[in-house]
This record gives C-alpha cells, structure tokens and sequence, in this order.
C-alpha cells in the first residue's frame, strides 16, 4: 500500500499497524496532492490490480501477512496465461498447523461447488505470524511461519506457486505449467523431480505395483468396474498421494479436496490434475517422516474408525449360498475342520427378490434364520448381511412404500429417478437428505428386529446403475471426457446421471463420488443407534475420510495370481488413504480358483486387516476346509493371525488415534532404506512384523527383502536374518508356509490361538520380545472390552501398557509402564510368558528383573526357564511373570 501510494504521489508520513484478533489493520497517512489511490484499510482483503500484482513482493515485504490472501480480479486475468472463461480469486490459506498448508483456487465473484464441510469438517485458519521475504527471482515473494517446515513461493510473472521443505530447500510442489481454471475444466500441473521423487496414492485403483510408474493415469469417478481391471477408476476416490524423497526419507503428503470426476496424469518429472468441476483446494502435508504425514492427514479428513475385536477374526462369505442348510453346513465345515471361523456372511441371496431388508420365506426364512443367528451368537460367532442402496419400485415393499411417503430419494428433473440393479428398477435413498438418513436408520433398526446382524455390508454404491442414463443436459456431457472406464465412456455410464438432483440442490455431477461416504456415514450411524456398540460398516465405494465410518474390500478381483500380488497394492494404498481395515477377497472373487492359489492366497489374506473369503455365484466354492492343502496353511497361517490379535487390535488402536495404517509399506517403517521404495511383494504389520508371501504358482521358496537388523520367524523363533544393511534373502517357502518374521526391536503381545477371537481372548498373554543387536526392544498392548463406540476416548474403560526390555549380559530387565488404566479385566492382567529372541549372553542370564511402573515386582526370577543357544544368540522363556496392569 505505501508502495502504492507513493507511486501515486504521495509522501507517506506515517504507517501504523493494528492487531485485533484475527483482523489486522493498517493505516497509512499520507500527504501531497497524488491522485487518489485505491486504498482499502482492510489488509485481509488485497485488491491489487495489475500492476499492483506485479509490487506484490513489495507490498508483502515487511507486512504480516493474514492467514487468507485474496488477490483480486484483475491481477488474476494477468497472472494466468491462458484460457481463463472467468475470473476468480486466489485463496491462499496458509499454515493451518505447523505441519499443514493449505492453497485453495476458486472464483472471486461465483460460488463453486467444493465438498462440505459436514463431509470433511475444516477449521478456520489458525491465526500465525508469516514472514515474507523477496524470492530468489525478481517478481515472487515467499511466505514462511517460523512453525512451519513448509515455505510457500508465490511467483508473479508467469503466475506459479512454489511449496518447498525449508530445512532441505526441496522443492515439493511447483506448478509449473499453465493453470487452468474454466467452468468445467481446471487443469493444474506440478513438476517433480523424476529421478527422487517415489509417489504413493491416488485411488482407487488395481495397479501393478504400488509406487507409481512413470506414464500411470488414474482416472478418478465412482464405478461399479470389476477390481481385476488394471488401472481403471474402481468404486473409490482418494485424490491424495504420498511423495517420499530419498537419501533423508523425507515425505509429505498432497490432497486434492475435490469431488468432481478428474484424470491424473503422471509423468514422472510432472504430476498433471485435470478435473471437471469445483475448485483446486491443495493441502500439503509436511511430514518429514512418512508416518508423520498419514497422522497430519488423518488429523484433517478424520481418524479411522476403531473396528470392533471380532471383525479380526476370519470371514467367510460367498454370492451364491443357496439356502440356511448352505450356510449352516458351511458354519460346520468350519468346525469340523478345526479352522477358525469368526464371522459368517450372506450376499444378496438372503433376500426376498434382492429386496433391501427382506428375507426369502422360502429358503431363508425369518424364524429358523433368527435361531440361525442366536446360535452363532452363543458360538461366540457372528453374522453380517449386504445391503444395496436401491430401493425396488414396488408398492408391496414397506420399506419402498415408507420411502417415498418420507420423499427420500435422488430426484432428476422434479421426480425419483429410476434405476435399475438387482431387484429390478429402483429409486436411490438420497444421503444428502436428512430424512434419507433418518429412513435409512429406521429401515435398518426394524430389519434388526427381524435378525439381528452384527455388521452390514454396504455394495453397489458408487451408485452402480445396470441402465445408461440418457443424456437431460450439458452436466450429463462435460466439454472435457474423463478416462471413465479407460475408454473415456461418458460419465453417466452405468450410474446415476451427472443432472440428477440431491436435497438442497447439490448436484450429482459434483457429488456422485461422494454417496459411497454418505452411505457409510448413515449405516454406521444407524448401526451405532440401534445396537449402542462399536459398528461393523464394509463398505465397496469410499472417498476421502471414509476411514471414520467403514471397512473396505477391494471389490471384485478374479482369482488369479496377478490379482493375488496386486491386493497387496490396493491394500497399502488405503493405508495411506486412513482406511486401514482392508482386505481382498481371498482365494479370488470371480472365476475358478485353485487349490494351489486359493492356499497361497490364505497364506497372505491372513495378515490382512481386513480377512474375507468371499467368491462369485456360478464359480467353484472355495471355503477353506475344502482342501486338505488350503485348510492345513489356513490353520498354520490363520493361527499366526489369532496368536498375533493383542497385536493387531493395538494396531487398530494406533490406526485410530494416528492413522498409522495397520498393513503398512516396508518404507514407513524404513524410510531411509532407499530398497524399500520400491518394495510391494511383501509389507509390514504395525511397525515389525514382517509378511513375505508367495505369489506365484510353481514357487516354494520366496525372494523377499529384509532391511537392516534382526529377524525372526514368528513360526519357530529361528534367527533369519542378522545384517547392518538390507538384505535380499531366498526363504524356503513349502506349500503350506507362509513367511512372517519380527524385527528385533519388538514386543510383541501374543495370545494363544482359538476357533473364535473371545475364545482367544481367554487365553493367557505371552510376550514376544525380539531384541535388536543393542539388547533392546518395545512395544505395547492396547486393551478394552472391544466392542464400546468408542475407542480411547475420554472416558472410555480401556487400558494401554508399553513395555521395554534391556538385555546385558548379566540380565534382563523387563519395565511395563501403564499409560493408562481404566479397564477393568486388564487389572488383572497376568503376563503368562515371555519368551526372549535374541540374547546375546553365553549361559543363561543371571536375572530377568521386572518393573511394573518402576516398581521391581517381587515375581523376578533368577533364572531363565528353557533357556537355548543357537549359534551366538539364545532364546530365553521365562514363566509366571505378572506384569500386572493395576
Ligand atoms: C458385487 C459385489 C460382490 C457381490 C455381488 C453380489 O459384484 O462386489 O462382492 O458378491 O455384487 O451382491
């Protein structure tokens, strides 16, 4: 403004500067007979014109600068080289916390459609102090918060921004090439350094492996498209990628707060976003660390939803159970077999003509089905059902009729718009209704009289449409043709038209990738109402943020090898999208399986979060007892799992309060470990547990990486591997084997393995502690009654405990430390084990000394109890240490 000012004139005799709050003020006295300058006292808006953009440098020099900068019209027409169909304002929201910053694009004088706040709820800007320096070039200025390791650079002349790591000086966003903002075209390209920059992310899709390839284009819009499709859109859309740099292992993460339907376009050297609808709402995320930024994400879009104990158990699930006979037969095989089996499914046959809510009275009836239900309940078993969201058009259906008495459904052109899936043409709940939500709740509620389902599986909701809406108007045929489909089909096909109408007038062309999320928000809160207890939501179609209410599974793959190895992909990537409880469908959807196959695909679909055998109606059926190779790794495999639950549920637990995925990339636990990079043939749970399975027919030996350390088979205790640098390491791999190893460094809780996860919660706690070349190691345990709404919370009856261990020659100390102690059961939580993998002492060492909250237990022993030597290291169990929680 004095810049202004001055060339307009004036002599400045006097700044001041006021703060009040979030508002700042400046007031400028002038003097001498200059022409009037356009001077607003209002610094929060900047309305520069043209030339004024040009001083931008100047102007911001020594100002603080508010959290919002506005830059007005004219100066935008300037600064964007091309194809500008309006004018609209730059929106720079910075520093939201120290470690986010966020860049919003929009028009200055239309409203656009942008996803609400009631999906992701956004806080008002922090108010931070920002220093603003002159650029290394001429006409840009940097803006920085002294918090912050994010620096941001606005260029003048071309118009382009700049977002760099200010302790390293990487560049980590710059947008280079033109950028376009149209009505329903808005382009944005970003340079990257091709050769150090690993990217992660961006869904949903079925790709090759998991860091993306150089020419990769992901297409994101809602679709129903089979996952054994590579590289098409699939049922989700997560606009987030994580770029991890090496050398340091630097990440930080990039989201694209946008609905609409978009390509994204990688390059290599250039990330490309071209979208058709909404606004370019950037938020960077600066981590360093890689698990740093799927917290600061998470922390943003939501925490992932704690998952109930149970649905850690093992899932079985089919389309195509005929009848109660089916599933009860399949419930015994189970049992007979001696294979756990937590959770039995039903697909769509249960139902009355695939009517929502109904069952078949004829093989599927209400009362032998509620007995049906209540046994598995006294088994310690439970049962989830599908649900679609069509509603059939029937005026026998009461849920239809209920439905339109209520006016709940998606409207195009001022009636219901009619649609057709399974049960033949229907109307679709409208999410964005509040009455929807309400009706949704009711429907399931009565349905719950009827049986009462422990979890509900929600499918077909990107919406999936078995009829191609004919074009009403110009949002049905946008001037720009998404990849839908990898065909550019038009993005009507085989869904709810783009013209159809929510309540309160949102359009579906905006938010069609959106009703997945609002189905899961509405399930999970019905189920929350009705039952009271921690909801079981799955979940086909998912969007930023879907983490907070719902599982999910990667859809229909085919059961095939290559679908084996690329579940390991999609699972990772929504990790880092917070939806840690994932899986695949094991022994493969679509198609016949193997014996082989479908073994090894127990073998890795065991250490998945999210662990389902499902298959597809007409194909062989594949449940795991089956065969004799499938069902002896389903017991070897799933049997590590139940050992492991303590461990998964405090991952859970982790996920829920850090966003730390529960299966995670070699690379966030390893980010300096360049080798990781690439790694997706294995990954980890939590932090050091380590899952290296087979992919291949043929094969009984695994090639599989080990970053720098100790590693142990979780099987037999055996030192693997022992390097300072990562190694390659061939592993025997017998058809009924999978390989899992611990990293020294962990304590891993462990319980004895049981048909159901309540039995195994039962069980006695054993510790696992694997100590690195130093002598130690940690870990911790997480416990509460696993089924209350909340996890952790504020009031909450739940207990947490870390524990630690130093090994010396001489002895063994072991500290637990109770970080918190609130649920009952744990008071009296006996450690009936601890088995020590790793010491280096040639006898037995002379004490295992334990501390309970740094109290010395009176239970220490002298001695070790079956303690072994091989090779340098020896394996030490004690027994009977109470590691008591209260
Ligand atoms: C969809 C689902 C699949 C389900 C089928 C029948 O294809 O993805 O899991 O079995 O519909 O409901």
């Amino acid at each position: 403004h004095r810049a202004t000012a001055q060339a307009a004139g004036y002599r400045v005799v006097s700044v001041a500067r006021a703060r009040a709050g979030r508002q700042l003020s400046a007031r400028l006295e002038l003097a001498g007979a200059g022409r009037k300058p356009e001077l607003g006292p209002d610094v929060q808006r900047l309305s520069l014109t043209a030339r004024q953009s040009l001083q931008l440098t100047s102007l911001v020099r020594d100002a603080v600068i508010p959290s919002e900068l506005l830059i007005g019209k004219k100066a935008f027409t300037y600064l964007v080289r091309r194809s500008i169909a309006f004018v609209f304002v730059l929106s720079f929201k910075f520093f939201e916390t120290d470690s986010r910053l966020h860049v919003r694009i929009t028009d200055a004088d239309h409203q656009r459609w942008e996803v609400p706040q009631s999906v992701i709820p956004r806080e008002a800007p922090r108010d931070v102090t920002l220093e603003a320096s002159t650029g290394a070039s001429p006409r840009s200025c940097v803006l920085s918060a002294a918090t912050s390791d994010l620096t941001f650079t606005l260029h003048a002349s071309p118009f382009r921004f700049t977002v760099s790591r200010r302790s390293s000086g990487d560049v980590l966003f710059d947008t280079s090439a033109a950028l376009v903002f149209k009505n329903r075209y808005l382009e944005l390209t970003t340079a990257l350094p091709a050769d150090r920059a690993s990217l992660y992310g961006l869904g949903e899709h079925t790709k090759r492996t998991f860091r993306l390839q150089r020419n990769d284009t992901f297409t994101l819009w809602n679709a129903d498209i089979a996952a054994s499709n590579v590289d098409l859109n699939l049922y989700g859309s997560q606009p987030f990628y994580l770029d991890v740099r090496p050398a340091a292992g630097a990440a930080h993460g990039v989201l694209l707060l946008n609905s609409n339907g978009m390509d994204v376009e990688y390059g290599g050297s250039y990330l490309t976003y071209k979208v058709i609808g909404g606004v370019l709402d950037f938020y960077f995320f600066a981590g360093p660390a890689p698990l740093d930024v799927v917290d600061q994400y998470t922390q943003l879009i939501g925490r992932p939803a704690p998952m109930p104990y149970w649905s850690f158990g093992f899932h079985q699930c089919r389309y195509g159970y005929k009848n109660l006979a089916d599933l009860e037969g399949v419930v015994a095989g189970y049992a007979k077999a001696r294979i756990p089996l937590e959770v039995m499914w039903t697909d769509i046959d249960y139902m009355d003509a695939f009517k929502d809510f109904t069952l078949d009275p004829v093989n599927f009836p209400a009362g032998p089905m509620r007995q049906f239900v209540d046994r598995l309940h006294r088994n310690g078993q439970k049962y989830v059902v599908i649900i679609d969201p069509g509603i059939n058009v029937n005026e026998t259906y009461g849920t239809f009729v209920r439905g339109m008495q209520q006016d709940v459904f998606l409207k195009r052109n001022g009636t219901n718009y009619l649609g057709k899936v399974w049960p033949g043409y229907v109307y679709f709940p409208d999410f964005f209704n509040p009455r929807a939500v309400e009706f949704w709740a009711r429907e399931i509620a009565l349905f719950r009289r009827t049986l009462p389902v422990d979890g509900l599986w929600i499918d077909m909701n990107e919406i999936s449409n078995f009829v191609d809406p004919a074009p009403l108007n110009a949002l049905d045929n946008p001037p720009y043709r998404i990849n839908n489909s990898g065909v550019r089909r038009p993005i009507n096909n085989k869904t709810t038209p783009a013209s159809a109408v929510h309540y309160g007038g949102v359009r579906e062309y905006d938010a069609h990738n959106l009703f997945g999320f609002l189905e899961a928000r509405a399930t999970h809160g019905a189920l929350l109402a009705d039952t009271g207890r921690r909801p079981f939501v799955l979940s086909r179609s998912t969007f930023v943020g879907s983490g907070r209410y719902t599982a999910h599974w990667t859809g229909d793959n085919a059961a095939t090898w290559d679908d084996l190895r690329y579940s390991i992909n999609t699972m990772l990537s929504f990790g880092l999208f917070g939806i840690p409880m994932v899986g695949a469908d094991i022994c493969g959807f679509g198609g016949n399986t193997t014996e082989e196959l479908c073994s090894r695909w127990i073998q890795l679909g065991a250490f998945y979060p999210f662990a389902r055998d499902h298959s597809d109606i007409g194909t062989i059926r594949r449940e795991l007892y089956l065969w004799e190779l499938v069902a002896r790794s389903a017991r070897k495999a799933l049997g590590l799992r139940y050992r492991l639950l303590p461990y998964m549920y405090t991952l859970m637990h982790e996920a829920h309060t850090t966003g730390a995925p529960i299966a995670r990339p070699l690379f966030l636990s390893y980010p300096k470990d360049v080798a990781t990079y690439g790694v997706d043939r294995q990954f980890l749970l939590g932090r050091g547990v380590l899952v290296s399975p087979v992919l291949e027919p043929g094969a009984t030996t695994v090639d599989a990486y080990f970053p720098a350390g100790r590693w142990f088979s979780l099987f037999d205790y055996t030192l693997a591997v022992a390097s300072a640098t990562g190694k390659r390491v061939t592993l025997p791999a017998p058809a009924d084997t999978v390989n899992v190893h611990v990293a020294g460094g962990n304590i891993l809780p462990l319980q004895l393995p049981a048909l159901t996860t309540s039995r195994a919660r039962q069980t006695v706690f054993h510790l696992l502690v694997a100590l690195d070349e130093d002598g130690s190691a940690s870990g911790e345990l997480f416990l509460d009654d696993g089924e209350s709404p909340e996890m952790a919370g504020p009031r909450g009856e739940w207990s947490l405990v870390r524990f630690s261990c130093a090994a010396g020659r001489d002895g063994v100390t072991v500290r637990s430390h109770v970080v918190h102690n609130a649920y009952g059961p744990s008071r009296k939580l006996v450690i009936g084990k601890v088995m020590f993998l790793g010491l280096h002492s040639p006898a037995p060492p002379r004490e295992f000394a334990v501390y309970v909250n740094g109290v010395k237990t009176a239970n220490s022993m002298g001695g070790a109890l079956g303690y072994q030597r091989s090779g340098a290291l020896g394996t030490a169990q004690v027994e009977g240490l109470s590691l008591a929680v209260g």
